[in-house]
């Protein structure tokens, strides 16, 4: 009788298996990219689960299933979680993740593991990926405005992507979380840490926002005309910033336009934005459509997430675990009852 075993991955694991190699990070993150636009994904529409309710939520939970196919094949599903209350209680992240990994053929679970630090590596990877594409070849100054969680992986995948630069300033309303951060990466990269947005935006070449904000905070007046902005959260640009842009780029027409309280839904929704002045970071990855042309457009780029990113970024983590052998094994059942 076959009796397949499940890779339980707890954090430190999926770390030990090479999960803070941003540079790893960022080519698995491209590379999923262009299978999702060579068809090779299958990524179904998110399903978000606000509580109490998906507009005043303070905590919710999202589905992420996701199918990548090429010499991945793998099957998985992020549950992606967040909690305003875990903000108040020192030790919890406000982001709480889960990935589990299927067999595609049989879809018994491979593994399960910890995907809050997937989550932080992933998105920010995907704003280096934007980045890349998009930011002004010269550019010498980026501001990233949220020194949290996504703001310390920003830090690594925007330096990376952006290998020009000569400085990042890292804003937060809590400078001490910045001056934290700054500190945390000196001798690496020239951080330098600021609690005014206006003042670190001004002359930015690139605007990184990842910021808890529930509503649009960065007006079209604070950017350079030709500058590259990347939004990872529902609000932080005001709408005249998107709507007045040379280019958008998103990751997902389909899923942001469709998330509850999200910028993007509105202008969707009141027909201010429509498919056509898109251009997707897959289409990118593939060479089909170009980023920026020029150093005088103004991009404005969006990301939302992506499950097969997470699946992707797990399986690869769960075959260097197993190589490594990290990991507890775990069994569904000893006996499978009812078959
Ligand atoms: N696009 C994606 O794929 C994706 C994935 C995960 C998280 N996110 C989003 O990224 C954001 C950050 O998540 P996190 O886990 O880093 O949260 P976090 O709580 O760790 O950090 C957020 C930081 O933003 C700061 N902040 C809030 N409003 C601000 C403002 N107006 N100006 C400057 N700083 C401000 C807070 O003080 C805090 O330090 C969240 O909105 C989350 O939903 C996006």
């Amino acid at each position: 009788m076959i009796k397949p075993e499940i890779l339980f991955l707890k954090q430190e694991d999926v770390i030990a298996a090479g999960l803070l190699d941003m540079k790893n990070i960022l080519e698995v993150t491209e590379y999923t990219f262009k299978m999702l636009g060579e068809g090779k994904v299958l990524q179904p529409t998110k399903i978000f689960m606000g509580m109490p309710d998906s507009e005043n939520w303070t905590s919710y939970g999202m589905s992420m299933p996701s199918y990548v196919g090429g010499e991945y094949d793998i099957a998985g599903f992020k549950w992606a979680a967040e909690s305003v209350y875990n903000a108040t209680q020192p030790g919890m992240p406000y982001g709480i993740d889960v990935v589990i990994l299927s067999d595609p053929k049989t879809m018994y679970p491979k593994a399960i593991l910890d995907g809050t630090i997937t989550t932080a590596m992933r998105t920010s990877a995907a704003a280096g990926v934007c980045a890349k594409y998009n930011a002004r070849k010269n550019s010498r100054v980026a501001a990233l405005i949220g020194a949290g969680v996504i703001g310390r992986t920003m830090i690594m995948a925007i330096a990376e992507s952006v290998p020009s630069l000569e400085e990042i300033r890292i804003v937060d309303l809590d400078i001490k979380k910045a001056e934290d951060l700054a500190k945390e990466f000196e001798g690496k990269y020239n951080v330098t840490p600021c609690s005014d947005a206006k003042k670190a935006i001004e002359d930015a070449d690139v605007v990184v926002t990842e910021t808890t904000s529930r509503k649009d905070f960065i007006p079209k007046a604070w950017l350079l005309k030709n500058a590259t902005v990347i939004q990872m959260e529902a609000h932080a640009f005001e709408e005249e910033v998107l709507l007045t842009a040379d280019k958008i780029v998103l990751d997902s027409w389909e899923q942001m336009t469709h998330l509850d309280g999200h910028l993007l839904k509105g202008l969707r929704e009141s027909g201010k934005l429509t498919r056509e002045q898109i251009i997707q970071v897959q289409e990118l990855a593939t060479g089909q459509r170009k980023g920026r042309e020029n150093d005088d457009e103004f991009v404005f780029c969006g990301t939302a997430g992506m499950g097969s990113v997470d699946v992707a970024i797990a399986y690869k983590m769960y075959l260097s675990a197993r190589e490594k052998g990290l990991g507890t094994k775990l069994t569904l059942w000893d006996d499978p009852l009812w078959v």
